[in-house]
């Protein structure tokens, strides 16, 4: 099939690239002059495993261009919408602005017959409003909301857990089952739905997310108090299987372009619905949060006996999570910038995610190596759990620091080998 991508950024340039692997050919289209030589060089904006020599392949096997004009989707009968909705300045509610002119400079493009799928995360009645726009032009709506996750996007989006269509025909089913035949031919479960239950699905399944997050960071609030171990409780309510053990993972909480907008975003849509009271527990699942990150800064400021300034500590990680270089909202990165506005000497490392840091905090500090940002530290916080954090070396990492000090904020390292290399090990929610 021939498809557009309106919106090249992380959800669209996945997406295009990753529709070539399931056999169509696809132009990808972008506002962003830079995003598309970028992209038209075979290299990603952002970081991502596998996405550049997907984009390579794909150029070179001529299924995959990108565009800046909005007429280069002449051709395409299926086109995806896959710009951002970013958390309003106000702090209000997703910011629309993008799907609304991205479907605006669509519609004159648009043939009878074609299907414009909607992929954004939106709040709950925007297709249905859209819909009619589209269906001015003769061509459809359909939604179809994307579940990738960062760092694993190309393989989320080849090969999905699920695939949901909410869709106003059947004619709208079919031509998402044809655009999708290999995964559903591999046996992913479809979903079908309106419009309102998938955009919904989307906003649901990050809440629920969030949720599990916050639900067992608010038991780390309680371990630490007495004593426990919330690793161990994880793992032991985790053997439930109505429980399940991922997302359990106590630390200094979630961050990314995502689950914190999106429960914000859900929020505000439920208060406009007069139904606030039925999600008003994001609220706390969002303090919950970032008090995490409080409890980071208080265990650093506590470790300098109330005294941080001038006081040296080796921020190990920035991005929201491993295998990202992505730092919206990342919890590591809040906890690096609020030290050093205490007056700490913060020196970070990441091993992806500097450039992105630097360019927004230039303030901060940075070292080329987890070993450099180690030497002279009086605290080493890991915030980002990177395989090469957890590959450290107690005893190499003791012999760097001037006081074997570590808070562990992802519960990662192995507290009793390193406390055998002669470290004081905080693990949060850990005795
Ligand atoms: C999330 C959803 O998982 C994905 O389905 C959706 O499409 C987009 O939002 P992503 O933002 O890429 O994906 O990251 P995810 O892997 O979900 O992690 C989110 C945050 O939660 C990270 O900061 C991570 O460190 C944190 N996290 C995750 C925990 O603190 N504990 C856990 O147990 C799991």
């Amino acid at each position: 099939m021939k498809m557009s991508v309106i919106g090249c950024g992380y959800l669209g340039a996945v997406h295009a690239a990753a529709m070539t692997s399931l056999g169509h050919d696809v132009v990808g289209i972008d506002v962003d002059p830079e995003k598309i030589a970028s992209l038209t060089r075979g290299e990603a904006p952002f970081f991502e495993p596998g996405l550049p020599e997907l984009l390579t392949a794909s150029m070179a096997s001529g299924q995959l261009r990108f565009s800046t004009d909005i007429a280069d989707v002449a051709g395409c009968t299926v086109h995806f919408v896959a710009v951002g909705t970013p958390q309003r300045r106000d702090g209000h509610g997703a910011d629309l602005t993008y799907v609304d002119a991205a479907v605006e400079a669509l519609l004159p493009h648009l043939a009878p017959g074609d299907l414009v799928v909607g992929k954004s995360t939106v709040p709950v009645g925007t297709a249905g409003r859209l819909a009619v726009d589209v269906a001015a032009t003769g061509a459809e709506l359909a939604w179809n909301p994307e579940f990738l996750r960062e760092g694993f996007a190309v393989k989320d989006t080849i090969e999905p857990d699920r695939l949901v269509y909410g869709v106003a025909s059947e004619r709208a089913r079919q031509v998402l089952d044809e655009v999708y035949a290999v995964a559903v031919a591999a046996g992913t479960p479809v979903v079908e739905t309106d419009y309102a239950t998938a955009e919904l699905v989307k906003t649901a399944a990050n809440a629920f997310l969030a949720t599990k997050i916050s639900f067992i960071n608010a038991m780390a609030e309680i371990t630490e108090v007495v004593g426990a171990d919330i690793t161990l409780l994880a793992d032991a309510i985790g053997h439930d299987a109505r429980i399940g053990r991922k997302f359990l993972n106590a630390g200094i909480g979630f961050g990314g372009g995502c689950l914190p907008k999106d429960i914000r975003a859900f929020t505000a849509r439920a208060e406009e619905l007069g139904r606030g009271e039925s999600v008003s527990f994001l609220k706390e699942v969002d303090a919950i949060n970032l008090r995490r990150r409080e409890r980071v800064i208080d265990l650093t400021v506590d470790a300098f006996d109330g005294r941080p300034h001038g006081r040296r500590v080796a921020v190990l990680g920035l991005s929201f999570k491993p295998h990202s270089d992505d730092i919206r909202d990342s919890p590591a990165l809040d906890v690096a910038v609020r030290l050093h506005g205490l007056g700490a000497d913060v020196v970070s490392y990441d091993p992806e995610a500097m450039a992105n840091a630097r360019r927004l905090h230039p303030q901060l500090t940075y070292a080329d190596s987890a070993e450099k940002a180690l030497a002279g530290a009086e605290v080493v916080l890991l915030v980002t759990e990177w395989p090469e954090f957890r590959a450290l070396d107690p005893v190499a990492a003791a012999a760097l620091v001037d006081r074997p000090v570590l808070i562990d904020g992802r519960n990662v390292l192995d507290p009793v080998a390193w406390r055998a290399a002669g470290w004081h090990v905080t693990g949060l929610g850990r005795p």
